[in-house]
């Protein structure tokens, strides 16, 4: 699953000429992968439309638990799902630094869009500090295990995406994000699960990181911006494990 977060880069205007230039792109990508876009919240509805008759799919960037009710600035499950939205993004480490989202509120989110059909992508990553001090497995244990408490892994999607590889330019090693990707699917116990990686993916390696063993999909920020090489990202090329080493 190839999916780009725009996070808060796009007009209704921009979204639509993005569609015209990507959509002829991607018409041939091999069927054995889905083509996910999570614009901002005022975009979906454009996007939406721009994307009728294509296999691309849309995902929110956050939804709230309640359904309805008092919570300035938020947005429903009910909400996305009147606009064909089909995934949601949640726990990802930019709401988690900037507006201090716990384990709990974001497992809260997560439990809250599987109940109303929505599926959604629970983003873990360790930070730079964190890693440097041996603590990366603790870390993402923890968030993996309050994030998915009640949670039906049947139905998601998990996202590694170490803090210290976002928009930095540093990829993770793909033999480093293969591993910790593999200790996240034995911690949720589910060898079906979908589990992405994602910080810094580009079209010069992600044909290597797709070849690797559990890593079944990629979450791409800045790269996705850009339709030709969001289109290079999702038209990955299928090598042998062996021949990416
Ligand atoms: P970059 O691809 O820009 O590093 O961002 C990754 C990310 O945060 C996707 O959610």
């Amino acid at each position: 699953m190839i999916a780009g977060n725009w996070k808060m880069h796009m007009t209704c205007a921009q979204a639509k000429q993005y569609a015209a230039a990507f959509l002829p792109q991607v018409a041939n990508a091999p069927k054995d992968r889905s083509i996910v876009l999570a614009p901002p919240f005022t975009a979906i509805s454009t996007l939406q439309e721009a994307l009728a008759g294509s296999d691309v799919q849309i995902a929110s960037q956050n939804v709230h638990w309640e359904a309805s009710g008092a919570f300035t600035g938020e947005i429903s499950a009910e909400m996305l799902l009147e606009l064909g939205v089909g995934y949601t993004i949640v726990g990802h480490s930019e709401p988690r630094k900037y507006f201090s989202e716990s384990d709990e509120q974001i497992n809260q989110r997560a439990r809250a869009s599987q109940a109303a059909g929505l599926i959604p992508i629970l983003c873990v990553g360790e930070s730079d500090e964190q890693r440097s001090n041996g603590e990366t497995e603790r870390v993402i244990r923890r968030q993996v295990e309050q994030g998915l408490e009640g949670i039906d892994p049947s139905k998601l999607v998990v996202a590694y995406e170490p803090i210290w590889a976002i928009g930095t330019g540093k990829t993770c090693e793909s033999e480093e994000a293969n591993r910790v990707c593999g200790l996240i699917r034995n911690w949720v116990g589910y060898p079906n699960l979908t589990i992405q990686y994602g910080g810094s993916v580009k079209p010069g390696n992600i044909d290597e990181l797709m070849a690797k063993s559990d890593i079944d999909g990629v979450l791409v920020g800045g790269a996705s911006l850009e339709p030709d090489s969001f289109a290079r990202i999702a038209n990955y090329e299928v090598v042998t494990a062996a021949a990416a080493a």
